[in-house]
């Protein structure tokens, strides 16, 4: 369904007046490409210890609290983590596992923990109608099912999720399978199968973090972490080495690859392994977006991963605002002097069956504009869309603003059917829950939403630029019997323990 024209100019009308653009007295590019030193050791974050409880659950402790880091030599910074300083522990389950994991809040004010790219019950999703109030405990539980891949977890209270994420609040949660168990790829966690967890920081002399600098896409910074340090090295002793990336940051885009323009594999994207490995020298990711690469290695290798300008689709003043033309030092690979074999890549990864537009039932159209979707502002109380569990839908999603966007769905992986109205390259081939929204490019998304069903409590959809997401450009749909209807009174619900 392709906008109506006098949609198309309202929301055009809409983006002029809601989004000042000009001349921003501080934007200028940044590149800490030549200077970065890469000489701390890269952090793997621990993998969380689970308990079995007598349901059989395998059961976590995530506890998020304030903390303290020395981000640079002699400045210490206030930061906000899980079970520790900064970030969080990477949880991990095999599909079939049930999973248990109780969130206590010891910060001093109301958060939630969101679980980025899960198939779960809406009441177990973690958004904003689950807050988690200080001093309380919330504790989720859902069956995992869904394929091998790396998922996340986040904050997401009701308008304060960038802050949230900003001050450190982030983990991965890894999801194992049986037929990517016995896959040959790189799969020793710390070892040749390293967490890459990238963000970007500014901060004042004093150490603190510097939450000010408001672009209009929200915080960015001129100083980047890989998994809470700055520009670190990692030591390989393998021949190919599987890197899981992330990026966590609240608004910077990012396009990853090495310094001697070496290739790499894709094998992963956010909510699978693809069908067949994917070779390519650079690898652009919005917030939230993961990708699974494979690097080879020689020994005594010293390769760099950078971070040069995104293609990001907008007019030149843009891009210039939204630090579109900043590059970075990332990590630096270091091969050892001598390296242990790695069996090559498998020619085929995994059973990726394609959604077919012929079984979808509804079609339903998404513009972006002016932090709104469809017009509308996030309302807590307002239902946008009903699906019928277990149906499948196409969804066309486009950014009417000059400005980045991109597209995020809870509950949910979807697969790109068309970018432009044309197939979409290899990278977006496979499952998905968040894609880049270049601006006046139409992309449609095909998802088979899950036999969930809850009338009552909704799943966000939402621009996963933080800073947009929390003034506004949100919706929420919620998944019904066929023929059900949703319960449109959906306050926020508090769960105390
Ligand atoms: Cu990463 Cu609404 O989520
Ligand atoms: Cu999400
Ligand atoms: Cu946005």
């Amino acid at each position: 369904m392709p906008l109506s024209r006098r949609r198309f100019l309202e929301a055009v009308a809409l983006a002029a007046t809601a989004v000042p653009l000009g001349a921003c007295a501080g934007a200028h590019r940044v590149t800490t490409i030549g200077t970065a030193s890469f000489d701390r050791p890269l952090p793997i974050p621990p993998v969380a210890p689970a308990r079995h409880a007598a349901d059989g659950a395998r059961v976590f402790d995530l506890t998020a609290r304030v903390g303290q880091r020395t981000f640079r030599p002699g400045r210490v910074t206030e930061t906000w983590g899980y079970n520790g300083d900064y970030l969080g522990p990477t949880l991990r389950a095999a599909r079939g596992e049930r999973v248990r994991i109780n969130v206590h809040n010891a910060l001093p004010e109301t958060t939630s923990v969101h679980w980025h790219g899960m198939h779960l019950p809406a009441a177990a999703d973690g958004g904003p109608h689950q807050p988690v109030e200080p001093g309380r405990t919330w504790s989720p539980s859902w069956t995992i099912d869904q394929p091998a891949t790396t998922l996340w977890y986040h904050p997401h209270p009701h308008g304060r999720t960038e802050k949230h994420v900003y001050r450190g609040l982030a983990g991965l949660f890894i999801v194992d399978d049986q037929p990517a168990e016995v896959l040959d790829l790189p799969g020793t966690y710390g070892v040749d199968d390293i967490p890459v967890i990238i963000q970007d920081k500014r901060f004042h002399d004093d150490g603190s973090f510097d939450e000010s600098d408001h672009r209009p896409t929200g915080l960015l910074g001129d100083t980047l972490l890989v998994n809470g340090v700055v520009t670190p090295h990692l030591v390989v002793t393998s021949r190919l080495v599987r890197l899981r990336l992330l990026n966590a940051s609240t608004a910077r885009i990012y396009r990853l690859g090495f310094a001697d323009d070496r290739s790499f594999t894709l094998i992963g994207t956010d909510g699978a392994l693809l069908a067949r490995p994917h070779e390519m020298d650079r690898i652009q990711l919005s917030p939230a977006e993961r990708a699974e690469i494979v690097v080879r290695m020689r020994p005594a290798d010293h390769v760099e991963l950078q971070s040069y300008p995104p293609r990001l689709g907008t007019p030149h003043d843009v891009t210039t605002e939204v630090g579109g033309f900043d590059s970075f030092g990332v990590l630096e690979l270091r091969g050892a002097r001598s390296l242990t074999a790695s069996p090559p890549i498998p020619a085929v990864l995994a059973d990726v069956p394609r959604l077919e537009p012929a079984d979808a039932g509804s079609a339903r159209t998404f513009w972006l504009a002016g932090r709104r979707i469809n017009g509308k502002k996030m309302d807590m109380d307002r239902i946008d869309d009903v699906v019928a569990a277990g149906s499948t839908e196409t969804w066309e999603v486009t950014n009417l603003d000059e400005l980045p966007h991109n597209f995020h769905i809870h509950g949910v992986q979807f697969q790109a059917l068309t970018v432009d109205r044309a197939p979409p390259p290899p990278p977006l081939t496979g499952w998905k829950d968040t894609i880049y929204l270049p601006p006046r490019v139409p992309t449609q998304l095909i998802m088979r939403f899950a036999e969930y069903t809850d009338p009552a409590m909704p799943y966000m959809y939402h621009c996963h630029l933080l800073f947009h997401e929390d003034t506004g450009m949100m919706g929420q749909y919620v998944t019904v019997e066929p023929g059900q209807q949703p319960n449109t009174s959906v306050g926020p619900q508090h769960h105390h323990h």
